[in-house]
């Protein structure tokens, strides 16, 4: 059962292809409507929560921080309440490399302690340390994964990779911050969706495992392999100014989830290449998109960001 708000970022088409699977349902709701998702959790006989919902656009938290701190904090406490009430098998928590914050050197550990620095970072660690807090006070069964930024079909074009992408296919600026020195770690949806059940079926309860395909790219590297696959220009780089508090780089040590015996499987070329081929390939999903409310988001977030020099 799929339970989603469907917010600006939440989207049909994207489950289009399940439609006809006898074993998929799907109910509109907020993880935040406590008497609608204790409701389904009964009625539908639910015995594990995965917990993917939540805000989760660093851009977005520096203008309203307010609905972050409501999804991704009260909403995650939400779903520990359903769990420990109604005595489910585990709740899964879907977190990100951000509540490690900034990382300069090395790489971060399941152990190190959390600086998030953005409101939406700081809003995932509060997550976090609530799933923590109920397994330690109750014996809550929750587990969290801790992911990288992940790349590839169906991504709503305010990620940097699909709003590259859909930017470079109408020949559009590459709005690029700051230096473009900063680092991700992008990997490929599905080395993340199996990393996630891996820790499912096999992760210890009332752990944390990373998750990420353990290669960081600067931004600049990205950018200019985009353009490379899609045989465009590199003058549609426009340097603008940088966002406020931007972690320069997230770096995941994986070394406890391939324990148990979980591997990337895809390179960062292949990542990439894959994803460029699914945007060229399914204008219909994004095109809707872009002509949509995402124009006065785009406006307001890119309209007067000042061009700098590189
Ligand atoms: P993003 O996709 O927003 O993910 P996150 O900030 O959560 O890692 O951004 C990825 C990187 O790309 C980050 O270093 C910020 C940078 N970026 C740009 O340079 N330009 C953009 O327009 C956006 C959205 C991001």
């Amino acid at each position: 059962m799929v339970y989603d708000k469907l917010t600006y970022a939440g989207n049909p088409d994207n489950l289009r292809h399940l439609e006809d699977n006898p074993r998929y349902s799907f109910v509109r709701g907020d993880i935040c409507d406590m008497p609608l998702v204790d409701r389904m959790v009964q009625e539908q006989g639910i015995n594990i929560i995965l917990n993917f919902a939540a805000e989760t656009h660093v851009d977005r938290s520096i203008l309203e921080p307010g609905s972050f701190i409501q999804t991704d904090i009260y909403g995650t406490y939400v779903l520990l309440e359903a769990t420990k009430k109604f005595g489910l098998e585990r709740m899964v928590q879907i977190s990100t490399d951000e509540v490690y914050g900034e990382v300069t050197t090395g790489s971060s550990v399941e152990s190190d302690p959390l600086r998030p620095r953005s409101p939406y970072a700081a809003s995932k660690a509060g997550g976090d340390l609530i799933c923590l807090a109920y397994y330690t006070t109750y014996g809550t069964p929750v587990v969290i994964t801790r992911g990288s930024n992940s790349i590839g079909p169906y991504q709503y074009p305010e990620k940097v990779v699909p709003l590259f992408i859909t930017n470079a296919l109408d020949d559009l600026p590459l709005p690029l911050y700051g230096d473009g020195l900063q680092m991700r770690d992008y990997q490929y949806v599905i080395d993340h969706c199996e990393g996630i059940d891996t820790v499912l079926h096999k992760g210890k309860i009332g752990e944390i495992y990373n998750v990420g395909s353990g290669v960081e790219i600067r931004n600049i590297d990205m950018a200019k392999q985009i353009l490379r696959f899609l045989k465009k220009p590199k003058s549609l780089i426009r340097y603008v100014e940088d966002r406020p508090g931007h972690d320069r780089r997230y770096s995941l040590d994986t070394t406890k989830l391939q324990a148990l015996g979980w591997r990337s499987r895809h390179t960062f070329q292949e990542a990439l290449e894959k994803t460029v081929k699914w945007y060229k390939e399914n204008e219909w999903w994004w095109r809707k998109i872009k002509s949509g409310e995402y124009k006065v988001w785009y406006e307001r977030q890119y309209g007067k960001r000042k061009t700098i020099a590189p």
